[in-house]
């Protein structure tokens, strides 16, 4: 698909138009300009009740009168009172509308559409991102792929000649961030017996030849012995695929000695639970418990394209956590990298044992901040649901800017406390930690847990086990959070 941003009068076009009116007979600029050339053409409809304006409504006309191909009429509801969820699903609406025909390019006008709030850039941003969105399709493993057969192939954004570098920008922006969720969900969407360790190790050097700024480095078990990543390699050792933490270095940052924001993403491309096993109900569904791992491979793919002045590292901890009998059991002591000691409770608390011994291991690159994306607990999903991901920080300013992020790019966190009371839960009789909290406050002790090792730097965890991936009928990865991490980053630079 190809988005142009350009800056045409309706008059003067005679393909096809996408235009937007309003419930009670309210007319965009465009469609304004329309019932004149059409000699009232649309306002008859309105009047007639087959346009009604409602949100989401797409009248498909063609108009002779108009000297225009096809023109798909959209609703967008009452003038003044859109909110970006209304307007993704509208856009997906009408490029339904659009695929249905033999169009191979459109004109939007849904430019001139307000968003509460929200200006041309995130107008044509939120466009592009929810295009990608209705053309994503995870058909590798079906013999017979969907029809994709589309005609469509451009996108032209009609805007005042004032809005022309905004609007390019947004085009710029949205197909950086489309691809990196596009990438993220692929991977994350993968089945286990394919996405393992070493897939995901494979996806992080590959990145190593799509830009010069890219250097990746992998770790494999071995090499993890030799760090004192006990904790990591007890939760692999249950399984025949070997652990590997991938680190994918960007470095673009004017001052080459500027010291790098860390994103380490928990990588289980399989959590069966251990010996304490999960239930059977929905256990595939641990395919994406590499999840944020997927998000930080998404958010170097993004990078790439964006060329942003920073200096990045992505670390994936690629692990698998399964019952065997060589594998780590309740009552287990590990000694982690750090040197702190933890008491295993329950095997299926996993997540944070991998992330502790990489937590500490990302402390070789005097981070200026890290952030670590994980699906980490059941217990973030039941305080939160499933439509904000967990956001959990010491530092305010670092939860500000995170959520400040998540609420631009539309992909939202919610702030959970820290404080020391927790760690109260987190006591073990035989060892410094116990892995397990107790049942209350889950998602927090599990912060909680981290956050005894990460005191060298400033950090904030992400806990995404609500909402990296949907359940039921559109089953599949979200991508998220490479959105919200994406807009962070391109807000470092300003
Ligand atoms: N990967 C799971 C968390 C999870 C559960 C994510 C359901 C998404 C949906 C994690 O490794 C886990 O099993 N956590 C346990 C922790 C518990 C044993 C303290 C959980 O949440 O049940
Ligand atoms: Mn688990
Ligand atoms: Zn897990």
């Amino acid at each position: 698909m190809k988005y142009t941003v350009k800056n045409t009068a309706l008059s003067a076009l005679t393909g096809n138009v996408i235009v937007g009116v309003f419930e009670e007979g309210k007319l965009s600029p465009a469609a304004q300009a329309l019932d004149q050339l059409s000699q009232g053409a649309i306002s008859q409809l309105i009047n007639a009740g087959d346009v009604k304006g409602k949100q989401g409504e797409v009248v498909t006309l063609r108009l002779p009168s108009a000297n225009l191909e096809r023109i798909f009429v959209v609703g967008c509801g009452k003038q003044g009172e859109l909110n970006v969820r209304q307007y993704k699903q509208l856009i997906k609406s009408v490029i339904q509308a659009v695929k249905a025909t033999s169009a191979a390019q459109v004109h939007n006008f849904l430019t001139e559409v307000q968003i509460n709030e929200r200006d041309l850039y995130w107008n044509v941003r939120f466009a592009v991102e929810s295009i990608a969105e209705s053309f994503y399709q995870f058909d590798q493993f079906k013999s017979k792929k969907s029809d994709q057969n589309t005609a469509l192939q451009e996108m032209v954004f009609v805007v005042d000649s004032a809005q022309q570098t905004e609007a390019e920008k947004a085009v710029q922006q949205g197909q950086a961030i489309a691809l990196g969720v596009r990438c993220a969900k692929d991977v994350a969407n993968c089945p286990p017996n394919v996405c393992n360790p070493a897939y995901l190790a494979e996806q992080a050097k590959e990145l190593a030849e799509k830009s010069p700024h890219f250097k990746v480095n992998v770790l494999g078990e071995k090499e993890m012995a030799e760090l004192g990543m006990n904790a990591y390699l007890a939760v692999s050792q249950g399984s025949q695929n070997e652990a590997q933490l991938s680190i994918i270095e960007y470095r673009n940052h004017p001052n080459p000695q500027a010291k790098p924001i860390v994103l380490v993403g928990k990588g289980l491309t399989f959590d069966a639970g251990g010996i304490s096993l999960k239930p059977a109900d929905s256990m595939d569904e641990m395919k994406y418990d590499m999840g944020g791992a997927a998000s930080v491979y998404g958010v170097m793919n993004a990078l790439a394209e964006l060329q942003l002045p920073l200096n990045v590292i992505g670390v994936l901890a690629g692990c698998e956590n399964l019952p065997d009998g060589n594998a780590y059991r309740p009552g287990d002591i590990l000694t982690t990298m750090s040197g702190l000691t933890v008491e295993v409770l329950n095997t299926d608390a996993e997540g944070r044992l991998v992330l502790c011994d990489t937590l500490t291991y990302v402390e070789r690159f005097e981070p200026e901040l890290v952030i670590d994306i994980a699906t980490l607990t059941g217990a973030c999903v039941v305080a939160l649901g499933q439509h904000n991901s967990g956001l959990m920080s010491p530092n305010d300013r670092l939860a500000e800017q995170l959520l400040n992020a998540a609420q631009q790019s539309a992909d939202k966190a919610w702030r959970l406390p820290l404080s020391e009371e927790y760690q109260e839960q987190l006591k073990s009789p035989f060892a410094d930690l116990a892995n397990i909290g107790g049942r209350w406050g889950g998602a927090i002790t599990a912060g909680e847990f981290l956050s005894n090792f990460t005191k060298n730097y400033t950090w904030a965890h992400l806990d995404i086990a609500g909402t990296a991936w949907l359940q039921g009928a559109n089953k599949g990865a979200t991508g998220r959070p490479v959105n919200l991490l994406t807009q962070f980053l391109i807000d470092q630079v300003k």
